[in-house]
């Protein structure tokens, strides 16, 4: 029918975290004061030297016109600076892209390298995102599973399993979302070891790098594939300053990638998006410059968070939770709660249990189901100490006050 949707969108599924969030609001638009422990974003204002910079370029009239596609000049220097601080890797301007938001990097880069029929191999739990971008371009994503018992990692064994002649590229995000497991040194370098004889590319997603808790020592892919040509050639970085310096809505993300694989996104974002906000990219430019201080200060507080969310969330009863080593989110084994009732129905799944905890404990939350881990919740703690404490003790009391129609 020529009025029809493409057929590619038949297999895509929208955001889950967005449908969560949007219900929330529909719920607070009521008046309800829903704990918002569902949305992935941090709840400070980026430092104020960062919101400064963004009115001087108004100011400046540097905000009016189309930049160059990929990012202006100072802004691409300064993510290669920060990389060389935080990540021990110099790249080149020539290697960076700055995007509408890491997620449109991603999407760039989905565009750029992957044709139909091949094949991207992402470890389960993964961000939403990450299939649903390799299906929309007509790509396969591969999933591999991994165990809670072993952090939540994939191992070099099973990597190794599923990489095949039509594998493309091989997406990991440390630390992660939905669980927050960052991988050390050595597991990295074990699963580079694996990928190295294979000609497939390496997309690491860092853009959680500035949080990792407990003196967890944050190990760039970017540094060990230095010392392994082959990977070197092949590794891409994801990042942005979404999550480090509370910037959601500024939408700036970028990757940094070989020079061919760079230019390539230059195309697709010269044909689709054009250049990222000009005022957007000023800020950005004032966050990586800036003193760094305000992001190590944000870190310490999520820390404490962590530790009442992952704390408070294992003292319910029925609710089991790693301690994770990074992000802002505590991802909660929830299966004990099957089989309590919940709107004249038995809860059967991680959706149900999402669903119990927001209409009984006013808590919103996104079932694992979408991260490919279903019996499993994803709290962020992207909120208050207090909320946090206020929402776990609304869950105790919605938990404790079900009845149980089966047993768990
Ligand atoms: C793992 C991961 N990568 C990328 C993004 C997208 O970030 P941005 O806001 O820069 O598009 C997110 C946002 O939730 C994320 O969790």
């Amino acid at each position: 029918m020529p009025t029809s949707l493409a057929t590619r969108l038949a297999a895509i599924h929208p955001s889950a975290t967005l449908a969560m969030s949007a219900r929330a609001a529909e719920m607070r638009g009521r008046g309800i004061d829903v704990f918002a422990f569902g949305v992935g974003e941090p709840d400070f204002e980026p430092p104020a030297y960062v919101l400064d910079a963004a009115k001087k370029a108004i100011e400046e009239k540097k905000s009016s016109k189309y930049t160059a596609v990929t990012g202006i000049a100072p802004l691409k220097e300064a993510i290669c600076a920060a990389s060389a601080r935080r990540r021990g890797v110099t790249p080149s301007p020539a290697n960076v892209t700055v995007s509408v938001g890491a997620k449109h990097a991603l999407f760039n880069l989905a565009l750029a390298l992957y044709d139909p029929g091949d094949e991207v191999v992402i470890p389960a739990p993964y961000w939403v995102s990450y299939p649903e971008q390799v299906r929309i371009v007509g790509a396969e994503p591969v999933i591999v599973e991994t165990e809670e018992e072993n952090g939540w990692r994939m191992t070099p064994a099973s990597l190794d399993k599923a990489l095949t002649k039509k594998t493309k590229a091989v997406i990991l995000c440390t630390p992660s979302n939905p669980t927050g497991t960052a991988y050390g040194e050595r597991e990295l370098r074990a699963l580079l070891e694996v990928l190295e004889p294979h000609d497939a590319w390496l997309i690491v997603d860092e853009i959680y790098a500035e949080l990792v808790y407990d003196g967890f020592k944050n190990f760039s892919v970017a540094t060990i594939a230095r010392e392994m040509k082959r990977i070197s050639d092949r590794t891409i970085l994801v990042d942005g300053v979404s999550k480090s310096y509370a910037m959601t809505g500024w939408r700036i993300g970028w990757s940094i990638a070989p020079k061919e694989v760079a230019k390539a996104c230059d195309v697709v974002q010269g044909q689709s998006t054009t250049n990222p906000s000009a005022v957007a990219q000023h800020a950005a430019l004032a966050a990586l410059t800036g003193p760094q201080d305000e992001v190590e200060k944000m870190r310490a507080i999520f820390e404490k968070r962590r530790n009442a969310m992952v704390g408070g969330l294992a003292s319910l009863p029925g609710v089991k939770c790693r301690k994770p080593e990074g992000a802002f989110y505590a991802f909660a084994d929830v299966r004990g709660l099957y089989g309590l009732e919940h709107a004249g129905k038995v809860i059967e799944n991680d959706h149900d249990v999402a669903m119990f905890l927001l209409d009984q404990a006013h808590v919103a939350s996104v079932g694992g189901g979408p991260f490919g881990a279903p019996g499993y919740v994803r709290f962020s703690y992207a909120t208050s100490e207090e909320r946090i404490a206020a929402g776990v003790a609304s869950m105790r009391r919605a938990i404790e006050n079900a009845k149980r129609a089966k047993p768990a």
